[in-house]
């Protein structure tokens, strides 16, 4: 009978390369949480991150225009105060004008969006407002994330969380636990990984996807925090009585 690595095979360095390498990833997918929050909340008009704003973050809503969706959603903090919004949605609410927008909206867009919102400014994939031909556009009915943007979204998150999953996985591997619980905890992720990529734009066609969206992208943030936590503490906290055979 064969034998595997578990950690009681693993010398100190090893843990303590695995276990700096787990913080920080842990740290990174915090961070990627609060991404999610920042980039989502907000589209139906509410604060804070519903079902209906990662419907509306794919499949948009057909009363209002990507434009006043970003302005009441993720994009509202680049605004410097309250009238800017109004003008702003007034603007939108009237049918988008190119004379008030030469003189109202593209003074304030100068001001506050154009630094990122521009070919200058090496940001990929987001919409230029240059001029009014590029703004008009996102005035008109919202229909979600444009395809563009989701490829820009899917091969980023496939690529890296691949990677992190593969590493991760590796070292969740010297655990001692059941041995299907362990294969499915290490095969999940990658499968509701693809579930929720695949997701967002079943969602841009039918907005009630967007719950499938959340639960497969929940299961992925689940079993690889249990991952991360079981590795931790089977790798300086448990100690079995090694089996030879
Ligand atoms: C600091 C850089 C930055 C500033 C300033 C900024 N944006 Fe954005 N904006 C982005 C990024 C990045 C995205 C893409 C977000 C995503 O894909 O989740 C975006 C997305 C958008 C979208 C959605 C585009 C789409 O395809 O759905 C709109 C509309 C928008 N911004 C409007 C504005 C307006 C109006 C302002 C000024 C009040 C502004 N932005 C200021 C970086 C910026």
């Amino acid at each position: 009978m064969s034998t595997y690595r578990r950690f009681s095979d693993a010398s100190v360095s090893e843990k303590l390369l695995d276990t700096m390498f787990l913080l920080a990833i842990g740290l990174g997918y915090l961070f990627a949480l609060s991404n999610i929050y920042i980039t989502h909340q907000g589209y139906d008009g509410k604060k804070g991150l519903s079902v209906q704003d990662v419907s509306i973050s794919y499949h948009g809503k057909a009363s209002q225009s990507r434009l006043a969706a970003a302005i009441n959603g993720p994009m509202e903090v680049n605004l410097p105060n309250l009238a800017a919004k109004k003008t702003m949605l007034d603007w939108i609410q009237h049918g988008a004008g190119k004379a008030e927008f030469e003189a109202k909206i593209h003074p304030i867009m100068k001001e506050n969006c154009v630094m990122c919102h521009s070919a200058a400014s090496g940001i990929s994939g987001i919409p230029h407002f240059d001029d009014y031909e590029h703004v008009l556009p996102l005035t008109k009915t919202d229909t979600g994330a444009s395809i563009p943007t989701l490829v820009r979204l899917s091969h980023i998150h496939l690529l890296g969380i691949s990677f992190m999953l593969l590493l991760v996985g590796r070292i969740f591997i010297l655990c001692e636990i059941n041995i299907m619980l362990k294969r499915f905890i290490m095969a999940a992720p990658f499968v509701f990984l693809i579930l929720d990529i695949s997701s967002w734009y079943i969602t841009k066609i039918f907005p009630n996807f967007a719950y499938l969206v959340i639960a497969s992208g929940a299961v992925v943030g689940i079993t690889f925090a249990f991952q991360l936590v079981v590795s931790l503490y089977q790798m300086w906290f448990y100690h079995p009585n090694k089996i030879v055979e």
